[in-house]
């Protein structure tokens, strides 16, 4: 009888999974548990004194809510919504202490990304660096309730942990296709549970110009809309939908989505887009064009000839007015202004241009982008901005001050930090979050895409330090993904494009380093999709089944 139940207890042990009974991704710099289980409280009561924490507690609770009913939904891409039956309690705040399910504090000796969570009989404590450490435990903390509400247990934790880059980004192309405040809003709510921090707004483009800009209103009456766009791949089709397609957000409303990504500790970098993929500007204004047009906003995707004219001056009192507006809305210390694919074909025809080359005794047309680069640049160090541009701007040369978006695979990036310059890195061969998810991606399912494949496995082995020797290591400031829209144009085929390779970028952007692979994908099965299914995020479920 004893031997039989030690054969059965040994079994049993043998049996048990691995995995702990609570899995975070990304991964903590240290997580233990302990053998203790505490009631799920039927209120989260949370203690929080400062004013600040308050507030986020109050943030934290709106994203804690359900948006759909618990079910299987077909949505507008044709993929599917599914929405698990967990529920979460309520949050609510506290007088007393003692009474509280969790207890927030800021402790200043903690960097300020960081936090510590102590789960135990008496219940949990949550300590931040700043307000900031206390939201990213708070999204811990969010991954916890929601793997323990089936069982109505908790289990004991205590967590020491921060981020490993100080930029973690996810860019999103509002241009291409639009989305409304409330479909960014829910969206920066999808970054922020990921514990990303910057969100990189692609606001103008070729195909449509998205922010209003009140000196130049026809920017968004003309530059906003396309007559007509192209349907399927734009290489070979030639087919169009003859519907009129347009969008932008007004002041007010970016605005408040600033203000929206703030609250929920995110930075939001507006992209407005210059010497190239400026056509719906060009359409607006044809005076900005070398030829003087007429142009029409964009109705294919890939790249336009035609750029902003460098040779009149009328050119740089238009980037500077736009910018002066842009710096008012964004409080961010970076702005990016673009500077990838320009075709310099427009400024070799171009006599304004050539006579600008010679009466600043630039070489080629390289530098003549070169010499946009560093007006805009000091420009807006001028008002204590700093740049950011794709790797394209390295072409020319540029300052040792301009950071560098690495996008042409890593290279411009390596390129760029040993040469002095602060990268991020965004390379497309590990990041583009518009490439297919698997190989046999008609076998598979997967929605029309630009090309490429990039699956999870590829983004979880990114290596931000690749060729860098520690002092050129330091130059790499964070790694972001990149949600390009051209054949995106629903949120939730976005949510599917972006998830769950945002939690191969969380993992990369957070933790000092990364596991087995394998190991990872169950991970992110135990913690993130649950939470996924929480929210009925339409997430991609190839990783989960092995198809790669
Ligand atoms: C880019 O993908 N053209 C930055
Ligand atoms: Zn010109």
């Amino acid at each position: 009888m004893k031997k039989t139940l030690i054969a059965i207890l040994a079994s049993l042990m043998l049996a048990s999974p691995a995995l702990k009974a609570v899995e975070i991704v990304p991964a903590p710099v240290s997580m233990k548990e302990s053998k203790i289980s505490v009631e799920m409280p039927k209120k989260v009561t949370v203690y929080a004194v400062d004013k600040d924490l308050k507030k986020l507690v109050k943030t934290w609770s709106s994203t804690l809510k359900k948006n759909y009913k618990a079910g299987v939904y077909d949505t507008p891409a044709g993929l599917k919504r599914i929405v698990s039956d967990v529920k979460l309690p309520a949050v609510k705040f506290t007088k007393n202490a003692k009474k509280a399910f969790v207890a927030l504090e800021i402790d200043a000796t903690l960097p300020e990304e960081a936090y510590t969570l102590e789960i135990s009989a008496e219940g949990a404590k949550l300590c931040g660096g700043s307000v900031k450490g206390v939201w990213w435990g708070l999204q811990t903390l969010t991954q916890v309730l929601v793997q323990s509400a089936p069982s109505g247990k908790i289990g004991g934790l205590s967590i020491q942990d921060q981020p490993h880059f100080a930029y973690r980004g996810a860019m999103l192309d509002c241009c291409r296709h639009f989305y409304s405040v409330d479909e960014v809003k829910g969206w920066i709510d999808m970054i922020a549970l990921h514990k990303l921090n910057t969100f990189h707004w692609h606001l103008t483009e070729d195909q449509g110009w998205r922010i209003e800009i009140k000196k130049y209103p026809l920017l968004t009456k003309v530059g906003s809309i396309r007559k007509r766009t192209v349907i399927g791949l734009y290489k070979t089709s030639k087919e169009f939908d003859e519907n009129p397609y347009g969008g932008y957000y007004t002041q007010k409303q970016i605005k408040d989505i600033v203000a929206y990504a703030a609250d929920r500790q995110i930075t939001i970098i507006p992209e407005i887009e210059m010497p190239g993929h400026a056509v719906a500007a060009l359409a607006s204004y044809p005076y900005l064009g070398c030829t003087g047009g007429p142009y029409e906003v964009r109705q294919i995707w890939g790249i336009s000839k035609e750029t902003f004219c460098l040779g009149k001056e009328s050119t740089y009192e238009f980037l500077q007015d736009v910018l002066d507006e842009v710096c008012e809305l964004f409080p961010s210390e970076y702005i990016h202004i673009g500077g990838d694919e320009a075709p310099r074909d427009a400024w070799k025809a171009c006599p304004v241009c050539q006579a600008k080359m010679k009466a600043e005794g630039l070489k080629n047309e390289a530098e003549l982008q070169s010499y946009q680069l560093k007006r805009i640049e000091a420009y807006l160090n001028s008002k204590g901005r700093k740049v950011i541009g794709w790797d394209e701007i390295l072409e020319g040369g540029v300052t040792p001050s301009a950071t560098i978006m690495s996008w042409r695979g890593p290279k411009g990036g390596i390129a760029a930090a040993k040469q002095g310059n602060d990268v991020v890195m965004t390379p497309n061969s590990y990041f583009y979050l518009d490439y297919y998810q698997t190989k046999e991606r008609e076998a598979n399912g997967e929605p029309l895409a630009i090309g490429g494949h990039v699956n999870l496995r590829k983004c979880y082995a990114f290596d931000p330090y690749d060729q860098l020797t520690a002092e050129e290591g330091a130059h790499i400031k964070g790694v972001q993904a990149n949600t390009w829209c051209e054949y995106i144009c629903t949120m939730d085929h976005v949510e599917h494009m972006d998830l769950p390779r945002f939690a191969a970028l969380s993992e990369v952007c957070w933790s000092e380093s990364r596991g087995d692979y394998d190991e990872f994908v169950k991970r992110v099965q135990a913690s993130l999709v649950p939470l996924y299914e929480y929210k009925g995020y339409v997430y991609a479920p190839y990783a989960f089944k092995g198809i790669e």
